[in-house]
């Protein structure tokens, strides 16, 4: 029987500590990727996950390993990512495996994601297999780390793999404990056709590419299939698994894990979590699939040619198909025409969409300030959901504003906890509780406003712990704030696209600093520019752009020719990011500015 001798697995891991580099280490034991091809972080295929260092994706591979045991095994790894934003890549890919390796960092030992993923993978019922891995790092401290999985997470770490993913350490080790611990999928192989849509991705000739894991019965080229949730039907145009590139398969069956095209080319048809079926003998019952997930975060997205409208909206919707998480809908700003407010599970999130449809759809974007959707209680009884603080009714028709709350954990070194405390004080925080973990690490938690955690509130914990502080945190409930809209002007008129909702205590040194900020950024022009902020109709900070006299360049003299074409094409690629707003240039920047705080 062919199954006993497959495993599915995932590898999950808090951010950067080494999934990619062990999986690149599976890759070349297993000879999946002969040596000359491999390069680092194989399996991070976008450029822009190379470029940052970061998993963005989850990946499934296939591989062929010869175990001790003299059979080969068919594993099935899927990689996933370790950030925060992109947690829901990770629940899918679970939902595919039968066994989890979790890897911990054996100087920084269990953080927060590690946790957060270990309680997607136990919901799951999975088998997880403990790695301690980076055991070469002079701080590298195993057995204590070692009794951090047994205490923190409550798992046996008795067996944990000691591994170095970088000098090659613990890597067999790893492969035979998954023959051994990992159970083999079981499923029937006569019963109609039952296939999970675990991911997929728009491909110009293939049209939808779907990644599925098959759990029950089997699918081939030429079969008739169904996708259960959309009604839709296909003929089987081919299947395959990635190892790690394309290859044809005749068939897959129950506890594979691989890929279906059928010339999909309805792309609104397909639906991450959906279940393939046959069309002639349809499964009784789906899978069950996914979560919706909730967006945390909106925020405008307009092409600086308007007439990219119309691609806009086709990008978005080949992206969704690979970023199941994003949503969007059609919004018109005075200043930025016609575009789109999307939602994103975070701000990395919103940072990779934006650069995914730059990079892969060839588009120029300006992006507007994110920001939560508030409630906003009506004087009439109703309520307005407002996912952009333009559309904030006016202050006479409110009763209250309602904002998300957010109960977030933060583990940090002991040492570090005053620091903690106070930054999460000064964003509104409400301490709720905190537990010594062991004799080196705290555990906080706060119940603290989303808005004041979306924007650097990550960047901020990061550097006043040294890096060391790690941060999950999950939406609780709605809460009443005293929350004013601020309005900035140019020239008179409101710009819808910068109006931003802020807590009153800092509307004053907010609308302050933004307008010091933008007229930095707003270049001079040949008239005299007013920047105001307002709340209502009342103004509360004002300050004027002087009209330019010369050339800029004009007092760049003498000798420094290199210096002028550098500073004219700057000039140049500033403008391609601009747009008019009345008879105001304003750059992209400006529209960023207000997120900047502190
Ligand atoms: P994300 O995909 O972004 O979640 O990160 P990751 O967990 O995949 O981590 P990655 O493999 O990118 O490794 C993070 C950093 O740790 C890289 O600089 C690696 O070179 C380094 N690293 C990984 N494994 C080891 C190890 O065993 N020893 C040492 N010293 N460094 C390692």
């Amino acid at each position: 029987e062919h199954q006993q001798y497959i495993r599915n697995f995932s590898i999950v891991a808090h951010i950067d500590h080494g999934k990619s580099t062990l999986a690149d280490r599976i890759l070349e034991l297993t000879d999946t990727v002969a040596k000359r091809d491999m390069q680092d972080q194989l399996l991070d295929n976008m450029d822009l996950e190379r470029e940052r260092g970061i998993t963005i994706k989850l990946n499934a591979v296939e591989l062929q390993y010869k175990a001790e045991d003299g059979h080969t095994y068919e594993f099935h790894l899927i990689d996933t990512p370790g950030h925060v934003d992109f947690s829901y890549e990770v629940s899918r890919s679970l939902a595919a495996c039968e066994g989890a390796v979790l890897v911990v960092d054996a100087a920084q030992g269990v953080e927060a994601q590690t946790l957060a993923n270990v309680y997607l993978a136990l919901d799951d019922d999975l088998e997880i297999l403990p790695v301690i891995n980076k055991i070469d790092l002079p701080s590298a401290d195993p057995e204590r780390v070692r009794k951090e999985v047994e205490d923190v997470i409550g798992i046996d770490a008795s067996d944990a793999v000691l591994a170095s993913a970088k000098q090659g350490i613990g890597i067999q080790e790893l492969l035979e404990q998954i023959v051994h611990k990992v159970p083999a999928p079981d499923g029937d192989l006569t019963a109609p056709l039952r296939a999970l849509v675990f991911d997929s991705i728009y491909d110009d000739y293939r049209g939808v590419v779907l990644s599925v894991r098959v759990f029950e019965g089997t699918v081939k080229p030429g079969d008739k299939i169904k996708l259960m949730n959309s009604g839709s039907e296909y003929e089987v145009t081919e299947v395959g698994v990635n190892s790690p590139d394309p290859i044809k398969r005749d068939m897959l069956m129950a506890g594979e894990v691989g890929y279906i095209t059928a010339s999909i080319k309805d792309i609104t048809d397909t639906r991450v979590g959906d279940t393939v079926t046959g069309a002639a003998d349809p499964a009784k019952e789906a899978l069950p699939g996914y979560r919706e997930m909730a967006p945390m975060v909106y925020a405008g997205l307009y092409p600086t040619d308007n007439a990219k409208y119309g691609d806009l909206r086709e990008a978005l919707e080949k992206l969704k198909l690979n970023d199941a998480a994003l949503e969007f809908e059609p919004e018109t700003s005075q200043a930025l025409g016609f575009g789109f407010r999307a939602g994103f599970l975070g701000m990395l999130h919103m940072d990779v969409v934006q650069e995914r449809l730059e990079r892969e759809f060839n588009l120029d974007l300006i992006t507007t300030a994110p920001s939560v959707t508030y409630h906003a209680n009506l004087t009439d009884g109703t309520q307005k959901e407002v996912e952009n603080p333009s559309e904030m009714p006016e202050v006479s028709e409110i009763r209250n504003i309602e904002e998300p709350y957010v109960k977030a954990t933060i583990m940090t070194p002991n040492d570090y906890v005053g620091p903690v405390m106070e930054l999460c004080q000064r964003r509104r925080g409400q301490f709720i509780t905190m537990e010594y973990l062991d004799d080196y690490r705290v555990n906080v938690e706060y119940e603290m406003p989303l808005s004041e955690i979306i924007f650097d509130f990550f960047d901020k914990l990061k550097s006043s712990t040294k890096g060391y502080a790690s941060l999950d945190y999950e939406l609780d409930d709605y809460q009443q704030s005293d929350l004013v809209k601020i309005d900035i002007l140019l020239n008179g008129d409101k710009v819808d696209a910068l109006s931003f909702i802020s807590h009153r205590t800092f509307a004053e040194k907010r609308g302050r600093d933004i307008v010091t900020k933008l007229k930095g950024i707003i270049p001079r022009q040949n008239f005299e520019i007013p920047i105001q902020a307002a709340i209502g109709a009342k103004i509360i900070v004002r300050t004027n752009i002087r009209a330019y006299r010369k050339d800029v360049t004009a007092k760049i003299h003498t000798g420094d020719p290199d210096r002028r074409a550098k500073l004219l094409d700057k000039q140049r690629r500033g403008k391609e990011r601009m747009k008019s707003v009345g008879t105001v240039d304003v750059p992209q920047e400006a529209f960023m500015a207000v997120l900047q705080t502190d």
